[in-house]
């Protein structure tokens, strides 16, 4: 049985111009002109724009393509809800949560991305976080970050020993994706849409500092790169999901400008599709071609030298699921074991971003 996917999605999408626009002379046509353009290759920032509008466009939770994704995800991986529901909001499903299991966001949530707000990584400071996030799609990462990091800028819970944020600034170059983004944010922050974004008056910023939630600014892009104006903005930055669908070179270009964008000794977390490891060779295995629908697939050595040449420094990277095995890490254990066999599948219970993806942490060196 066909598996639904994005790619599957793509696949669609594709069928779906080539039978429509109704004049079959016109279609004829513009094949063989295409066929006679020796770069007829749309780019991958063209190509990403359309397949996130569309996609979004056509989400809606209930319907059945979007639900055969969340059963084949929930049938890949553990199901269990996570310990603390405070953290959770299950019963709207966001968009992307049919790209994985919840546990498995909720542990990258906490074990990769939370770690980038502790106090001590910025000099004791409380709150007044400046966070930048790019590809943020119908923010199912935002919202848990907001959910997790203490609310208020004046009375900063001190419990959890995180810093408040005061502005994340969120990237796409989809509009209809950042409209979701909107909606699901609207109880969590003070959401503006943009750019540009207006001047907070001095009585607004009283009134919304009363309001104790931070901003969300929703930062349209119209070409792949960060604009100079937010040159030394942030103290942390993160993207998930979104590098494997980006060529090599766009990627080079979003690591020089999260360089430039980083405060010195600010960090960023990143995640890249990973050929290594058993759950990226089978994406990889099942993949006809490159498509942005499908992923970009790299390997350390790429991520760290492309890192590198940005002038960012990796402060950790995880292991390759197999190797971690093979020193007895326990969570790897399936996936090490089916690598072993040769099926590189895996099935049940382990997180699937651990299984698949290279995760990283860069910093921009102080100086
Ligand atoms: C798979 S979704 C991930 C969304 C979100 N990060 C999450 O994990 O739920 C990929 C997102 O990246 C965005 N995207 C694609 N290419 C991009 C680019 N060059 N710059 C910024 N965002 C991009 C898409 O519009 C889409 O919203």
């Amino acid at each position: 049985m066909e598996e639904d996917s994005v790619e599957s999605f793509e696949d669609r999408l594709k069928g779906a111009e080539s039978t429509s626009g109704g004049n079959p002379l016109l279609v004829q046509l513009v094949q063989t002109l295409n066929s006679a353009v020796v770069y007829s290759d749309a780019g991958n920032f063209e190509t990403n724009k359309k397949l996130w509008n569309e996609y979004a466009k056509s989400w809606r939770a209930e319907q059945p393509w979007v639900q055969r994704m969340q059963q084949q995800t929930a049938s890949g991986s553990s199901q269990e809800t996570a310990a603390d529901d405070e953290h959770h909001d299950l019963s709207v499903p966001l968009l992307g949560s049919e790209w994985s299991d919840t546990k498995s966001l909720d542990e990258i949530v906490s074990n990769w991305l939370l770690p980038l707000f502790s106090r001590e990584q910025h000099g004791g400071k409380t709150s007044g976080l400046t966070v930048g996030e790019i590809g943020v799609g119908g923010a199912r990462v935002a919202s848990k970050l907001l959910r997790r990091v203490p609310k208020n800028r004046g009375a900063v819970r001190e419990e959890n020993g995180l810093a408040a944020i005061d502005t994340l600034v969120a990237f796409d170059i989809s509009s209809e994706m950042l409209k979701k983004a909107k909606q699901a944010l609207r109880d969590l922050a003070r959401v503006r849409t943009g750019p540009p974004f207006p001047e907070t008056s001095a009585a607004a910023a009283a009134a919304e500092d009363d309001a104790a939630m931070p901003s969300v600014d929703l930062h349209l892009l119209d070409s792949p790169d960060l604009p100079p104006s937010y040159t030394e903005r942030f103290d942390v930055m993160y993207s998930v999901d979104v590098f494997p669908h980006l060529d090599l070179h766009v990627t080079f270009t979003y690591l020089t400008h999260i360089r430039r964008s980083l405060k010195p000794g600010g960090l960023c977390f990143l995640s890249f599709a990973d050929l290594t490891s058993p759950g990226g060779w089978s994406r990889f295995a099942r993949q006809k071609k490159y498509s942005v629908g499908g992923f970009y697939f790299m390997c350390r050595e790429m991520v760290t030298t492309l890192v590198g040449r940005a002038g960012l420094q990796v402060v950790r990277i995880n292991e390759r699921a197999d190797e971690a095995h093979t020193r007895g890490t326990s969570a790897t254990t399936e996936a090490a074991e089916c690598a072993t066999a040769g099926r590189y599948e895996f099935a049940g219970g382990k997180n699937v971003y651990l299984m698949r993806d290279i995760l990283v942490v860069v910093k921009r060196p102080c100086e």
